[in-house]
C-alpha cells in the first residue's frame, strides 16, 4: 500500500509540537473538531492499517470484546494461536484450527490478518527443546524441522496473510544476535534461511523483521539495519521491519520525529515498516498523570508511524486492560490498553483518534 503523505505530515509536525487535544472549553473543543467519536478503522481511511492483537480465548467467550474488534480495527494479529507451541504441539501434529477461527471472522468483518510469529526463542514447542536438549535432535534434523515448520504454517495461510513476522527478538539490546537455541545449532545463516522458505510458500507475502526497543535510533536498532543491509546484499526475500513498540510511561518515550527518523532510514533500504505491538503500561494503580502520559507514549509511536513514508501498519497489542499479558509479565504493572477493563475509552483512545483524525486526507 503506497500512501503519500506530505500534508499529513505537514499537520502533525505542527501537532506534535502542541499537545492536539484540546483544554475543555477551547474553541476547538467548542467546535469538536479534535474530538471525533468514531471508530479507529473509519479515521484511519486508507492511510494505514489499523490493528489489534486478538487473544483467541476472549473471542470464544466476550461478546463485547469480539463487537470491539469488528468496528475499531481493520487488521489483527493473533496474540498466540500462530505460535509454534500453538501449531504444533505434538511433533507432526499441526493444529491451525484456533488461528482459523480468527481468520474466518477476520474475512468476515473486512479485516487484513498480520501472521505472528515464524521463529521466535519462546513458545517454542517442548517436544523440540527437550529433543535438542537431551541431544536427540541434532542440528541437521533441527535445520530440517525449522524448514518443514515454516512451509506448513506459511502454506497453510497462504494469500490470506499480508505481512509475516518471520524473525522476531533476534537481536539482543546489545545489538548482538540474541544468544538462541536457533543460533546456537544452527548459526547465523538460519535467519536468512527462514526468509527463504517463507518467501517460497507465499510469494505474495511482506516478510518482517520485528523487535522490541527498536523504535529510536540506538544500538539494538542500528544492529537491526545492519542485518536489513545484510540481508538484501544476499538477496535475501525481506521486505520489512516491525517495531513492537512497548512502552512504558516510567521510561519516558522518544519523539515522533525520532520514530519517523528511525523508520526512514529502513525504508531507504527498500523496506516497508510497521509498528506492530504497541502498548504503553504503568506502574499500577493508574492515576490521571500516568494515563495522560500513555496518551502520549501511544501519540509519538502513531505520529512517527504517519509521518513515515512507508509505515503501512499500527498494530496495538491488545486494546482493553480487561485481556492484557502486561499484569502477568510485568510485576506490578498494567492498564497499557487504549479501554480500560469495561470497554471505556482512555486519554489515549482519544489521542489516538483525534490523530487519525488530524492525518486524515
Ligand atoms: C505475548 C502474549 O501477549 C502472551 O499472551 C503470551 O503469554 C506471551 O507472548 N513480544 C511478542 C509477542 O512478540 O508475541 C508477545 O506476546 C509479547 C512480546
Amino acid at each position: 500500500m503506497k500512501v503519500s503523505r506530505v500534508a499529513a505530515a505537514g499537520l502533525l509536525a505542527a501537532a506534535s509540537l502542541y499537545s492536539v487535544l484540546p483544554a475543555a472549553g477551547s474553541p476547538a473543543a467548542a467546535a469538536g473538531s479534535h474530538s471525533p467519536d468514531r471508530p479507529l478503522r473509519e479515521l484511519a481511511g486508507r492511510q494505514l492499517l489499523i490493528g489489534t492483537a486478538v487473544d483467541h480465548a476472549a473471542y470464544t467467550s466476550d461478546a463485547t470484546y469480539r463487537d470491539r474488534i469488528a468496528t475499531e480495527f481493520n487488521s489483527i494479529t493473533a496474540e498466540n494461536v500462530m505460535k509454534w507451541e500453538v501449531v504444533e504441539p505434538a511433533r507432526g501434529e499441526l493444529d491451525f484450527s484456533a488461528a482459523d477461527d480468527l481468520l474466518a471472522a477476520a474475512r468476515r468483518n473486512g479485516q487484513q490478518v498480520r501472521g505472528h510469529t515464524l521463529v521466535w526463542h519462546n513458545q517454542v514447542p517442548g517436544w523440540l527443546t527437550a529433543g535438542v536438549e537431551s541431544g536427540e535432535i541434532d542440528a541437521d534434523e533441527l535445520r530440517g524441522i525449522l524448514r518443514k515448520h515454516i512451509t506448513d504454517e506459511v502454506r497453510h495461510f497462504r494469500g490470506r496473510i499480508y505481512q509475516w513476522d518471520v524473525v522476531n527478538e533476534v537481536i539482543d539490546d546489545n545489538g548482538r544476535l540474541r544468544d538462541t537455541l536457533w543460533l546456537r545449532e544452527l548459526g547465523p545463516g538460519y535467519i536468512a534461511d527462514a526468509f527463504r522458505w517463507a518467501h517460497q510458500a507465499d510469494p505474495k507475502a511482506r516478510l518482517f523483521l520485528n523487535d522490541y526497543n527498536v523504535e529510536g535510533l540506538s544500538a539494538k536498532s542500528d544492529a537491526y539495519l545492519a542485518l536489513a543491509k545484510d540481508l538484501l546484499a544476499q538477496r535475501v526475500p525481506v521486505h520489512g521491519f516491525g517495531a513492537q513498540g512497548h512502552y512504558g510511561v516510567q521510561y519516558g518515550f522518544h519523539s515522533a520525529s525520532e520514530v519517523a527518523t528511525n523508520l526512514g532510514r529502513f525504508e531507504a533500504l527498500g523496506l516497508e515498516t510497521a509498528l506492530t505491538e504497541v502498548d504503553v503500561r504503568m506502574l499500577m494503580p493508574t492515576d490521571n498523570v500516568k494515563l495522560q502520559a500513555q496518551a502520549q507514549g501511544y501519540s509519538v509511536l502513531l505520529q512517527g508511524c504517519l509521518l513515515a513514508r512507508r509505515c503501512n501498519s499500527f498494530t496495538v497489542w491488545g486494546f482493553t486492560d480487561k485481556y492484557s499479558w502486561v499484569p502477568g509479565f510485568f510485576e506490578g504493572e498494567g492498564a497499557a490498553n487504549l479501554l480500560d477493563e469495561n470497554f471505556a475509552p482512555k486519554p489515549a483512545y482519544r489521542e489516538v483518534q483525534a490523530i487519525l483524525a488530524l492525518a486524515r486526507r
